[in-house]
């Protein structure tokens, strides 16, 4: 990948893999204006490179993100509203493209999630986190609701009761609570938690890039939709990504389909190596 640079931003390609790590160690990455501006480019950035199959982003300093910024995006935006506008429209865009990346993208959670980065989280596709990470919407504590989108976004991804609670009481809960309430997927101790991501990462980079996209899309999308749409929205995606040169088969089936009626393929047990052709035969 091109190297790009950011103020508050780190960003590292391996092996397909982008990694965005978000570089404020001392303010606990919390998102000031210049944040969201980095944001808003490098999602850009990572979507259209082609040497990056899969996003990763997590925090520095043992933070994830520490909330929107208090002292930079509301004391002092309050004083300069122009520019506190200018911030939060970049916070509108970068979290829309985040949660509509083309790519998998996944939530490396090595520590404090507070306020505003509840919804960056629900913006990832899959979510891991240290099981010490520490979670919470710290906002009641000090007079306001949760602000943003917060509370629309949150009980896509959390159950109901459990978002009431957080948002009523102010408590925090840690990695391995959030995983019990299936609000990350999986939380593990913190020495093993890039290698988790990374594992999730390889298993994605073997998928069809279009597929991995229809399903995203076609899922984050249905969750507005009346059924009927989502049914014919979902049958249009998934037409485009069977489509697609790899998957194609003759007489208007997939390559897929022709070796599992021919028993050289299982579709259960994995993906199809279009390459061998031989991915689990029967
Ligand atoms: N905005 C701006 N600065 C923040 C911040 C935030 N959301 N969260 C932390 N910081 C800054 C602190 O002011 C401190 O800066 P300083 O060293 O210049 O004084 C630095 O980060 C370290 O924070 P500190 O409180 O000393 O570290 P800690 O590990 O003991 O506690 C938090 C970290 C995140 C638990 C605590 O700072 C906190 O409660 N932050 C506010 C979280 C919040 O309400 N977020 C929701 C906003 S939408």
């Amino acid at each position: 990948m091109a190297q790009f640079e950011y103020d508050t931003l780190l960003v590292d390609t391996v092996d397909e893999v982008s990694t965005i790590t978000f570089n404020r160690p001392e303010a606990r990455n919390a998102m000031n204006p210049q944040f969201h501006f980095d944001m808003r480019d490098a999602l850009k950035d990572v979507a259209a490179d082609n040497d990056t199959r899969v996003v990763v982003l997590t925090g520095s300093a043992g933070s994830w993100i520490a909330g929107m910024d208090l002292k930079q995006f509301f004391y002092e935006g309050f004083k300069n509203p122009r520019g506190m506008a200018d911030a939060g429209e970049a916070a509108g865009v970068w979290n829309r493209s985040l949660r509509y990346m083309p790519k998998p993208t996944i939530a490396m959670v090595n520590g404090y999630v507070f306020g505003a980065a509840f919804s960056v989280l629900c913006a990832c596709d899959i979510a891991v986190a240290d099981e010490e990470a520490l979670l919470g919407l710290p906002e009641i504590n000090w007079g306001i609701a949760p602000g943003g989108n917060l509370l629309f976004d949150i009980p896509e991804m959390m159950p109901f009761r459990d978002m009431l609670w957080m948002a009523l009481s102010g408590e925090n809960i840690t990695g391995k609570q959030a995983a019990d309430m299936r609000f990350v997927n999986f939380a593990v101790p913190q020495a093993e938690l890039k290698n988790k991501v990374l594992d999730i990462a390889e298993n994605l980079k073997k998928k069809a890039p279009e597929a991995l996209q229809s399903t995203k899309l076609g899922a984050r999308l249905s969750l507005k939709m009346d059924r009927e749409h989502q049914g014919a929205f979902i049958m249009a995606l998934s037409g485009q990504a069977g489509r697609s040169a790899d998957a194609r088969g003759t007489g208007g089936t997939t390559r897929a389909l022709e070796q599992f009626m021919d028993k050289k393929y299982r579709p259960a047990f994995g993906e199809y190596d279009w390459q061998t052709e031989e991915s689990n035969p029967r």
